[in-house]
Parts: C-alpha cells; structure tokens; sequence
C-alpha cells in the first residue's frame, strides 16, 4: 500500500474520465474514431486507468470499450457498471482483452439519493455493493467501488459500506464529491476519518472524485489526497456532468510545480497536455475557455506592456512555469503569405504535427490562400486549417464553391457546389437569413432527416479578418455528431461545419443519403 509519509514522493495514480464522465455530459458525444484517438493519446501520454466508458449503456459504448481495451497497451482499461448483474457482466466482458483491466462499480450511499433515487434502505444498498463486488471479483482481480454522492453520505454508514466492500475484495475505494458540494478541509478530514476508522483500510486504495459545481474540483481533489487518497479521477479540460470534473492538466501541474506543497507524483508526461486539450476539444467541439489554467490560448500570454517588459528581463517575473513543460512552444514564428513551404513545415512539427506529403501540400495551398486574404497568420489558423483537412480526409460530400446575397432586402439566396463521391452538382436556395439559406442549399442537395441541434460562432483570432469557427451539432437516429468548420467568410465556416457533422453522421449510417443525392 502507498504510505502517506511525506518526506518522499508518493505516487498518485491518475484515473482519467474524459471518455465516460466527461462523454456523457450534455453535447461531448464523441464518435467512435474519435475515443479511440483520445484513449490512444491518454495511453501515450502515461494516464494510469482509462475509464473508457459505461458498457451496459448502449452497444455504441459497448464496442468503444471492448476496442480500447483491446489497444491499450500500458494503461489498465476501466468500465463503468451499475450494482445489477447485467451491468457487471457486460463491464467485464468489455474490458475482458485488455491487458490490464478494471471493473468499476459505483452505487448512492446518501441519504437522498438511496431514498429518492435508489428507493432502497441502506441495508439493501449495503447488500448489492457487497454482491456486486463479490460477482465482479469472479471476473476480474481489480475492482473499484464509489460511494456515490459520498460527500453526503452518513460517515458511519460510509464506513461500514467501505470495510464490507473491501472484505468482499475491493481494491479501490472511491469516494465522489458527486454534486460539487464539498470543500477542500471537510474532504481532507472525510479521507482521514474513513482510513481511521475502516480496519482493513490498508487493503485498498482512494481515490477522490471531484465535481466542479463551485469551482473547487482541483482544490478538493488535492485535499483528498493530503487526506490520504491516492488516485484522482478528472478529465482533460475539466470536461464533465454540470459544471464538470476536476481537470487533469490542473491537478497534474499543481503537483509539479508546487511539489513543496504538494509532494506527490503522477506518471504524466506532462508536455502532451496541450495535445490533449487540443483533442478532447475538437472531438466534443466544446472550446476551451481563453483563460483556463494551463491549456488556455492565454495561459501563456502577455499583452500588457508593463508584464511584457518583465518577461522581456526575465521570464520567472510573469511565469511560474515554463510553457514547453505543457506542450506550448514559446517561440512565435509570424507566417504570412511570403513563408515558403519548408518555413511552414517546420513551423507544423514546432506544433506538434506530422503530416504526410500529400496533406502537407493540401494544407499549404489552403495556408496560401488563407494568407493572401488575412493579415496576420497565427499559430490557432494553422491549427484551424490543420485540424479541419485531417478532420475531413474521408469526406464523402465536399464543399467546392458557395456564393450568398444577403442583406437588409430578403430572402437571402445561396448558390453551392458540392462534390459528392466525386461528381459535382449544384444548387440554389433561399432562407430565413443567410446561415438558413446555405443550410437550405445543404438540405437541397443531399436530402436528410437530420435536425440542427447547436450551431455557434467563435473567432478564431482577433480582428475583422479573423478566421471565423463555427461549431455544428446534429442529430439524427438517436445519434449526435458535432463538427467545426474554419474560414475567414463565416457563411463558408457555417457550410463547411454542416457539412462535416453531415458527413459524420453519413459515415456511421448504413442509410447512403449522399449515395443518392449523386445519383
Ligand atoms: O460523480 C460520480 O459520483 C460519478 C460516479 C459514477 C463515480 O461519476
Ligand atoms: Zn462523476
């Protein structure tokens, strides 16, 4: 068992949640390609436990976690199951070619949630965790068991439940701060009080769960840990149910760089959070905020004259950490549309891409194009434009040209090329405004059931000639896709993300809607 003896440092265990607490809230459905790629780079980039999502949820999340499990290489795999025998079996058939393998449980130990929710008495509940435990140890060697809303549990019910369950064979005992509710010293004394307390404590290891309904997710997770709990539970950009999970990026590197105060440890390669920001984000088409703590397009940067002038002398006045330890290059190479193509090659691997002959002369001509009507080129519009061809690589149904009218006088009218499968048709509709009429023109051109569940703006940069990103979700036959498109005409942006949502959705159908349309 890990000592709390804090002269050396202890190694905290990183569970990351991203692909089932962060997916499952409202409007981060992930495709399936796109689990895939985050569990790969969570593996990679040295997460413990992948909990890759709720197997007896639905088939979708079914296959996604028997597929990482099958992938992973050094990560233990995770799935999430209810206290029914059904929800047990199908986690550990999930998770069964995994190298390395979990099942874990999780069951309401509060007063209102056992009364209102479960509609059992806490016997009862005692009664399934101590069963369910017991069946998936028949499955699987590690097993761990959440409290859920333990915060608001009662600490002696709590302890009973956490020494039956360990006896049962538990190996990890969490204990969520479900609703966001706790603060940083009652967390701490709640993981002293039930490690005190359980007698056969010592046989398993806690965990925090932290949610961040009052913006203390980070803050309770590292308490938890003083309090003894050596694994946390959080997901990349703090992605979550509500207000979200604690973020892995933060409590990973309030540990590094405050290890005096911290004196913990985590396996993380720390230089590919940004990386994994970037992903989570594009994935779920969810923005990361300009200012969050470390992954933040600010998080690094200096606008004002008087901290420029420090940084300028030396970086240590404005900078507690360097921006390479998280993956941000500090160098600002400007590209404009005099950088030749080697310039822009080195500058796509200074960013961390790596891409093939073929995409690299691809992008180039778009970075050309984009730089000949912008001022400034910078690094988030060569991401934009990098992200968006990888993103589109297998497209079916292509944008090849599109002209609005719009104006005060209506209805505004689009006229739009599509390359569908490769033959080119065309044409016109009007709409409700411009946004409608191009979607119109979508709608005319490759018929659909889909309906158009989120539709944003963002600039990618600053000024009139910023590169707009729009983000669009869809939704048809149960399933929601979300796509983002970049262009510095945000009527182009808006068609380009339909259309990639579009092509998402036509990809994981067996309905060819495309197919006919280019018939
Ligand atoms: O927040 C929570 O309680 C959970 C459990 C399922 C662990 O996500
Ligand atoms: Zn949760």
């Amino acid at each position: 068992m890990t000592s709390t003896n804090q002269t050396t440092k202890d190694r905290v265990v990183i569970f990351d949640t991203t692909l089932r607490d962060g997916e499952q809230c409202p409007g981060a459905t992930m495709t399936f390609e796109e689990k895939l790629a985050v569990a790969d780079l969570l593996d990679e980039m040295g997460v413990d436990i992948i909990e890759a999502g709720y197997p007896a949820a639905s088939n979708g999340d079914f296959e996604a976690v028997s597929e990482i499990a099958r992938r992973t290489k050094r990560a233990i795999v995770a799935g999430l199951a209810r206290t029914i025998p059904n929800d047990i079996d199908r986690a550990g058939e999930a998770v069964r070619f995994a190298e390395r393998s979990r099942i874990h449980i999780f069951v309401s130990t509060s007063p209102v949630h056992m009364k209102y929710k479960l509609q059992k008495t806490p016997d009862e509940v005692l009664a399934m965790s101590i069963a369910s435990v017991t069946r998936a140890r028949n499955l699987i060697d590690d097993v761990e068991w959440s409290a859920e809303d333990g915060t608001r549990t009662e600490v002696d019910f709590l302890c009973r439940c956490v020494e039956a369950v360990i006896k049962a064979g538990a190996t990890t005992i969490n204990i969520p701060d479900t609703v966001g509710y706790t603060t940083p010293d009652e967390y701490r004394a709640l993981f002293r009080t039930v490690r005190e307390r359980v007698p056969n404590s010592d046989k398993a290891v806690f965990s925090v769960h932290c949610h961040n309904d009052l913006g203390m997710a980070v803050a309770n997770s590292l308490a938890g840990v003083e309090g003894g709990a050596r694994q946390i539970e959080c997901t990349i950009n703090g992605i979550g149910e509500r207000a979200g999970n604690a973020a892995l990026e933060e409590v990973v590197m309030a540990m590094r760089v405050r290890g005096d105060a911290y004196p913990y440890e985590t396996g993380i390669d720390s230089t590919m959070l940004t990386r994994a920001s970037k992903m989570v984000s594009n994935a779920t088409s969810f923005p990361v905020q300009y200012n969050k703590a470390i992954v933040g397009r600010n998080a690094f940067a200096h606008e004002s004259g008087i901290h420029q002038d420090g940084m300028l002398k030396h970086t240590q006045t404005y900078e507690i950490m360097e921006p390479q330890s998280v993956g941000v290059s500090k160098t600002s190479l400007v590209m404009g549309k005099h950088s030749g193509r080697a310039a822009f090659r080195s500058k796509l691997e200074e960013m961390g891409y790596r891409l093939s002959d073929n995409q690299l002369q691809d992008v180039f001509a778009r970075f050309k194009d984009l730089a000949d009507r912008k001022k400034v080129v910078y690094d988030e519009d060569i991401e934009a434009l990098v992200d968006e061809n990888i993103a589109t690589a297998h497209d079916r149904v292509r944008l090849v040209s599109l002209t609005v009218i719009a104006g005060t006088r209506g209805p505004q009218r689009a006229t739009m090329r599509l390359d569908i499968d490769g033959r080119q048709v065309t044409e016109e509709a009007d709409g409700n405004g411009p946004v409608d009429a191009v979607f119109n023109a979508i709608k005319a051109l490759v018929p659909h059931e889909a309906v158009l569940e989120l539709y944003q703006v963002h600039a990618v940069t600053e000024g009139t000639d910023a590169q707009a990103e729009v983000s669009v979700r869809l939704a048809a036959d149960g399933r929601s896709v979300t796509a983002r498109g970049a262009d510095p005409d945000t009527l182009v942006a808006s068609a380009k993300a339909y259309l990639g949502a579009l092509n998402k959705l036509i990809a994981g159908t067996s309905r060819m809607h495309a197919q006919h349309a280019a018939e």
